[in-house]
């Protein structure tokens, strides 16, 4: 049994220690918002937060994410800089189709929260492990740099 702390709320989890997180989320939680693409780390839809730091779920075991705190897209919506985030999305209309978005705002969120005025090799090297098929990575890092200045807003 492993204990997942989830956007805040604990859960029991009955499966295997080298179950991938993703498995956990989507399957198990029915929390779907966190995508899978490749299950193999090249693609980065099932981006989450482990700590604060992106991590892909399809290739963490829960035994890793136990006793860390997990953010995922359904939450990070309650964080200021994620709220901005997804907000510059929304103003910028960022997705085309939209399945690698929710791995993207995972991304751009824990870069903003280290560097809150990233330069755009900042954000080139932190976008860089997101794939989008539809091509969308002009209007992300608008929407990133969108973010970025609204930063300077009391929160
Ligand atoms: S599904 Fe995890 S990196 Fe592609
Ligand atoms: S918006 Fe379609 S894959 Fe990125």
């Amino acid at each position: 049994m492993t204990t997942l702390d989830i956007n805040g709320k604990r859960h029991k989890i009955d499966l295997p220690d080298d179950t991938p997180l993703l498995w956990a989320l989507r399957d198990l939680l029915g929390m779907t918002g966190t995508k899978f693409g490749c299950g193999m780390a090249v693609c980065g839809a099932c981006m989450v937060h482990l700590d604060g730091t992106p991590t892909r779920a399809c290739v963490t075991p829960i035994s890793a994410a136990a006793g860390k705190k997990i953010v995922t897209i359904e939450a990070v919506g309650n964080d200021p800089v994620g709220r901005k985030v997804q907000d510059a999305w929304l103003a910028l209309n960022v997705p085309q189709c939209g399945y690698c978005q929710s791995g993207q705002i995972m991304s751009a969120t824990a870069l903003l929260k280290q560097h809150p005025r990233p330069s755009d090799e900042d954000i080139d090297k932190a976008m860089s492990v997101n794939l989008c098929r539809c091509g969308t990575y002009q209007r992300i890092r608008a929407a990133i740099k969108q973010a970025a200045s609204l930063n300077e807003e009391p929160v």
